[in-house]
């Protein structure tokens, strides 16, 4: 794969790492233990890398200052060229990039990786499976799974980009005893016209229709349960009238994954596991673990203080935590994943931590892959809301909403753009992906449009903005208005040899520098804590350092050589960008 032919350049201008290496020697330690030791100083007046040496002291009998003295003149004596200066400074020993060194090595590295750069390919030969979406038959896609789908997508981005073998997973809920219910409202009050034409809106209608009789008919009850106990024998009418339901309600789930731009290596429905379930109580029956309890069978978790696992309920039917675990050997037994992620809102959390315990119980060594990966809910002005007198917030509404509302932003904006319906639709539903993704994942999300769109703030507009505005400088430098393909532009630029690093060693350059040279370290971190966040909020502070240095430093001058270092710094910038905002699921336009 050539996309990542080239990812041992990484190491190049991984400083970070060339420094512990010769601190290292120098301290009669591990690279490893070196690296960890090393700070980055709040204030870059006080060097871009420090090393305090306090812990050295007590095995050198000496006192920290000293010992930082002695190794900032060994090092002073033999340095890598990128490094500038090595000071002590107190206990501490501080190192000076070399500005125009660091700026050439930055630069060389993003050209010689194109695409690839922020990527080591650190995951090739790695299977990861990420599940994410699994919405609800019968029910409409409400705003929780949005989160999911958009966190889920990222992640999915993120690892592919690692180079790790990923296959997406959308887990449909398409079973249980709501079903049950269904069928039997639907037989005693429902029509196939009026379903035809309603679809998701006439099946939640009939939901709701069912509990309001049930409280006065319990044996409305029962024959839901029968139903489903008729349907899990594989009784032919019950299962037409289901997979109708699930197919009416999967074409309004495509309708939003196709304006989400999400799409699934794998769609499979919980009932596809409805033949295992017997094999999972027996497995666990052997292993002593199942034991019975008013009837259902249940794995006590009591030990590890949680609440039992149900497997099976009294009257033979199946349960969620029951499907996951059969869904879990499954996915095993097909791609032997190293990890198995699953993204839902944190009120799951204590069914995943109960269900993948007992996988750990149940023996099988690849427990240990299997990861929930929770995230907060989203809150409106007037507190918590999904859900208004039973209303749901439609998905459908809700995108259409953020692409008339960027619209309107744009018509004031830029009027006279072209194709102004694709790039709100860009904006506005990257705005929506953006706003989810700026924080650690576990904290609730403020849902407020004005917030969201604004194209000043930290939000998915600034980044792409931004990202347009890279791109404008670039085609304007062009000599004629001809259409472009902007990647092989900014390539094109840095890989010619001709710009010169001295121009780049400003304030305001050094800074965009540094963020850039920070990205695929960044990317890593992303990947393993899970969280978008830090790539979110290191493109924001891309997109503010490059505005900052865009308005102190004109691109386009007419001293030939600082035009072409600044434009190489520029394709640099858009490059970050846009692979950044792809990773976040976000389309970056050329102009808005
Ligand atoms: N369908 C479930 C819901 O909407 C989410 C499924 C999460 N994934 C899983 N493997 N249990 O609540």
């Amino acid at each position: 794969m050539d996309f990542y032919e080239n990812y041992e350049s990484l190491a190049t201008t991984n400083f970070k790492g060339e420094l512990a290496e010769i601190l290292a020697t120098h301290t009669n330690q591990t690279p490893e233990k070196a690296l960890a030791s090393i700070e980055t100083p709040p204030d870059s007046t006080m060097g871009h890398f420090a090393f305090p040496c306090f812990m050295l002291a007590k095995e050198l009998k000496k006192a920290p200052p000293a010992i930082a003295a002695e190794i900032a003149e060994k090092i002073s004596s033999n340095r890598p060229t990128w490094m500038g200066q090595a000071v002590a400074t107190g206990p501490y020993v501080n190192f000076f990039l070399d500005r125009a060194a660091f700026a050439d090595a930055v630069l060389q590295e993003v050209m010689a990786m194109g695409v690839a750069y922020g990527s080591d390919g650190d995951g090739l030969g790695q299977t990861v499976l990420v599940e994410y979406s699994s919405p609800n038959i019968a029910k409409h896609f409400h705003i929780g799974h949005l989160g999911s789908t958009i966190i889920g997508k990222t992640l999915d981005n993120i690892y592919r980009f690692l180079g790790y073998e990923v296959t997406s997973i959308n887990h449909i809920g398409d079973w249980g005893t709501q079903f049950g219910k269904l069928i039997t409202a639907y037989l005693k009050w429902g029509s196939e016209e009026e379903i035809t034409k309603t679809e998701i809106d006439g099946l939640v209608k009939l939901y709701v229709k069912f509990h309001e009789e049930a409280d006065n008919d319990p044996s409305l009850n029962d024959e839901a349960r029968a139903w489903v106990v008729k349907m899990q024998n594989g009784d032919e009418e019950g299962l037409r009238i289901w997979k109708w339901f699930c197919d009416l309600s999967m074409k309004e789930y495509q309708r939003i994954y196709d304006r989400l731009d999400v799409n699934f290596d794998l769609t499979r429905g919980e009932s596809y596991y409805n033949g295992r379930m017997e094999a999972i109580a027996e497995s666990l029956e052997k292993k002593g673990l199942l034991i019975e309890s008013e009837g259902a069978k249940i794995v006590n978790l009591e030990e590890y203080n949680m609440p039992p696992c149900l497997i099976l309920r009294s009257d033979g039917g199946t349960l969620y935590p029951t499907r996951d675990i059969a869904a879990a050997i499954d996915r095993y037994e097909t791609f032997e994943f190293i990890k198995c992620l699953y993204v839902t809102g944190n009120e799951q959390s204590l069914h995943f931590a109960q269900w993948m315990k007992v996988v750990e119980l149940m023996g099988y060594p690849w427990a240990s892959g299997l990861e929930h990966i929770p995230y907060g809910m989203y809150l409106f002005e007037s507190g918590k809301m999904s859900t208004r007198r039973g209303e749901v917030i439609k998905m459908e509404d809700l995108l259409e909403e953020a692409v008339a509302k960027t619209l309107a932003i744009i018509n004031e904006k830029n009027p006279n753009l072209a194709n102004k319906e694709t790039v709100a639709a860009q904006v506005g539903v990257g705005a929506l992906k953006f706003n989810k993704l700026y924080n650690s994942r576990i904290k609730d999300t403020m849902f407020d449009w004005d917030r969201m769109l604004n194209f000043e703030g930290e939000t998915g507009p600034y980044v792409q903005y931004t990202h347009a505005r890279a791109c404008s400088v670039l085609k304007k430098s062009l000599p004629d208005d001809s259409r472009m393909d902007f990647g092989a532009l900014g390539l094109a630029l840095i890989s010619g040899p001709t710009f010169d690093a001295y121009l780049l060693t400003d304030d305001e350059a050094f800074d965009v520098l540094r963020l850039i040279h920070d990205f695929p370290e960044k990317i890593k971190d992303a990947a393993e804590k899970y969280e978008p966040f830090i790539i979110a909020r290191q493109l924001v502070a891309l997109a503010q350092a490059y505005n900052a240095f865009y308005h102190e430093h004109k691109v386009l001058t007419d001293d030939e050589p600082t035009r072409r270092a600044r434009l190489a710094l520029t394709a640099a910038v858009r490059q970050v960008l846009k692979t950044g905002l792809e990773l976040l699921g976000i389309s970056a336009p050329v102009v808005m």
